[in-house]
């Protein structure tokens, strides 16, 4: 069948099986041509299937040979339905990986729920002993919590207060006011419980409890923090609280790691275009002014380079991890440059819907989020017949 996009608002209903493959085979390409990084051998990924969590699962493989586990929550395709593009980025992955000699599997379920965690505990027992390195990268805006039984939904809004500004519709290039009430009744919580520690230090405690955890081995989760354009949205919003609890559970992990000279870090990465971002107001157009920007400057990273850099310039140097005042890894760092930021600002205050396509990277912003369903890539033929891979015997 031929596989074109189907956009329905924000989202993309399709994703292309090669263009997919594609996908991983550039970020796989853009990891060898960096060199080796003397970094974790047994890896499991948290939210392995797409952005910085796919970009994480092939830098410990194609950058350490690592054997890699991954844990994602993706549609396989059906009779007449494709699959979500992180299903068939995995299985790219593990084709790749099997070809260059690799342990990978993945498990798809939900990484919130007991079951996934024992799974997953199955597996590395029978087949790595330990994990050397845990990468936390979920994004999703559901949690059932396992032992409550409760279904809990996070918000992005403002706390206390309505917030008004600038945003755009990628597809149309329309810049448009937009404003947002402030959250109300158990929103700040209800984000909290989805998006903060809670669920990353239940999977730590399961691995130790299990003595799946190596002697000094490390868990990573990612956060942001962004410019004061973005902040009563995101940073000051209830996302932010979030953040806030992640953040704080980077050090109640590390102690609870202290018995096996472990650690754990919150890693605070850069803005991109991403299926969870895209659906943040006000987000899409900071990152098109901020790609712009960046781009001009050299300093721009897609999470494939956000990763290589976090691996050999911050957790695998061989000697102490760089870290801000708060115990932070800053990947973040080229972004908030007070050039970018200045002019970020500055353009942000004349951006309109007739210049944004020239003083913005819409097109950039466009094609970003085309890549991430697989569409938009050189050396794939869209016009060609796609048979599509639907049985992958590892991922389970
Ligand atoms: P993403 O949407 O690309 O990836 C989310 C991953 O989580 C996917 O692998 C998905 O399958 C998995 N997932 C979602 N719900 C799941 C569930 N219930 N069970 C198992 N797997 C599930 O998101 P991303 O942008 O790569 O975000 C990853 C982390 O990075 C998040 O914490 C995010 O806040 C952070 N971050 C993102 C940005 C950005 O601009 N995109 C910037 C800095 C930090
Ligand atoms: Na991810």
């Amino acid at each position: 069948m031929i596989i074109e996009p189907r956009m329905r608002g924000f989202i993309c209903l399709t994703a292309h099986p090669k263009g997919c493959e594609q996908s991983v085979k550039n970020q796989i390409e853009y990891i060898q041509s960096k060199g080796k990084i003397d970094g974790a051998k047994r890896v499991l990924v948290i939210g392995a299937s797409t952005g910085f969590g796919l970009a994480s699962r092939i830098a410990s493989a194609f950058g350490s040979d690592a054997a890699t586990i991954g844990v994602f929550f993706e549609k396989p395709p059906t009779e007449g339905k494709t699959a979500s593009p992180g299903w068939y980025n995995s299985a790219a992955f593990e084709k790749e990986a099997a070809n260059a000699g690799l342990y990978a599997k993945s498990i798809n379920g939900d990484a919130f729920s007991n079951e996934i965690k024992q799974q997953t505990i199955d597996l590395i027992k029978a087949d790595l002993g330990q994990i050397d390195l845990v990468i936390y990268s979920l994004a999703s805006p559901v949690r059932l919590h396992p032992t409550t039984g409760v279904l809990h939904r996070s918000v992005l809004k403002p706390i206390g207060q309505t917030f008004t500004n600038n945003t755009v519709d990628f597809h149309s290039g329309k810049v448009s006011e937009i404003t947002i009430e402030p959250c109300s009744g158990y929103d700040i919580e209800n984000t909290v419980v989805v998006m903060g520690g809670e669920d990353w230090s239940m999977w730590i405690d399961a691995l130790k409890q299990n003595n799946l955890l190596a002697e000094g081995s490390t868990t990573v989760a990612y956060s942001y923090i962004g410019s004061s354009l973005t902040e009563a949205v995101y940073r000051n919003g209830t996302i932010g609280r979030a953040k806030d609890h992640l953040e704080a559970t980077a050090f109640s992990i590390k102690d609870s790691l202290k018995s096996i000279n472990g650690n754990a870090f919150v890693s605070v990465n850069k803005a991109l275009v991403t299926q969870a971002s895209s659906a943040i107001p006000v987000i899409p157009l900071y990152i098109s002014l901020l790609y712009k920007i960046m781009k001009a400057k050299g300093t721009h990273e897609g999470c494939i380079e956000q990763i290589q850099r976090l691996y050999q310039q911050r957790l695998f140097t061989g000697s102490t991890v760089p870290v801000d005042e708060k115990g932070r890894i800053r990947i973040d760092d080229w972004e908030l440059d007070a050039e970018v930021q200045n002019e970020v600002s500055r353009l942000w205050a004349i951006a309109t819907t007739d210049n944004l396509l020239e003083i913005g990277d819409l097109e950039g912003y466009r094609k970003d989020f085309y890549n991430l369903f697989g569409f938009g890539f050189e050396g794939v033929d869209y016009l060609a017949d796609t048979n599509e891979m639907v049985n992958v015997d590892s991922i389970k």
